[in-house]
């Protein structure tokens, strides 16, 4: 079965109808195929491949870059803990280590009940709020282990509470619809 429908077909047209070159549209593709299925499958690279006239190893080689782009199934939330040099002299490696024993086993890749993903990350550009977490893109500054607890647990509620600034995106479907440049699904815009 396609993972892009008939209706994400006629949007991945459209996404890609506001670029003057059909294969700037890539990364925005990638989104909506990860809105579709909650992660990009080697069907969803080739789809893309498709609809933009290109190599499916070309937008392997984009999709791989990016640690954005999830290339097995994940959790509705992406927990990412960055554990580079300002967050981890704030105790972003312990953080990481302690939403590991929260979350359990297989943490990384998707945890039993399907709720939650953890990735250790690198510098999210926020140094200033180390040590900082992100879920789904969102950032949570300044997280303490008590923080951490909280927030996975509210997460495993699917309800993500506000982040450090505006307001989260929700799942990592939702969040990825967004990317793509869509409002939310069945949303006219
Ligand atoms: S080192 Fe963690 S955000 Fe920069």
């Amino acid at each position: 079965m396609s993972v892009l429908t008939p209706e994400l077909r006629r949007e991945s047209e459209e996404i890609a109808a506001r670029y003057p070159t059909r294969r700037s549209a890539l990364m925005p593709l990638l989104y909506l195929v990860q809105s579709a299925e909650g992660w990009v499958s080697r069907e969803g690279l080739q789809e893309v491949a498709d609809v933009l006239g290109i190599t499916t190893a070309e937008v392997e080689a984009v999709a791989t870059f990016y640690t954005m782009f999830r290339l097995e199934p994940a959790g509705r939330y992406v927990v990412s803990i960055c554990t580079n040099l300002s967050c981890a002299l704030r105790g972003g490696k312990a953080l990481y280590e302690r939403a590991h024993e929260l979350m359990g086993p297989g943490a990384e890749q998707v945890t039993e009940d399907g709720m939650l993903t953890l990735h250790e990350e690198e510098c999210l550009g926020a140094c200033d709020a180390a040590p900082l977490v992100q879920v789904n893109f969102a950032n949570y500054d300044r997280v303490t282990e008590e923080g951490l607890a909280e927030l996975i647990e509210a997460l495993r509620r699917g309800d993500p509470p506000p982040p450090s600034r505006g307001e989260h995106p929700g799942d990592l479907k939702a969040t990825s619809r967004l990317l793509a440049g869509l409002g939310p699904e069945g949303a006219s815009e």
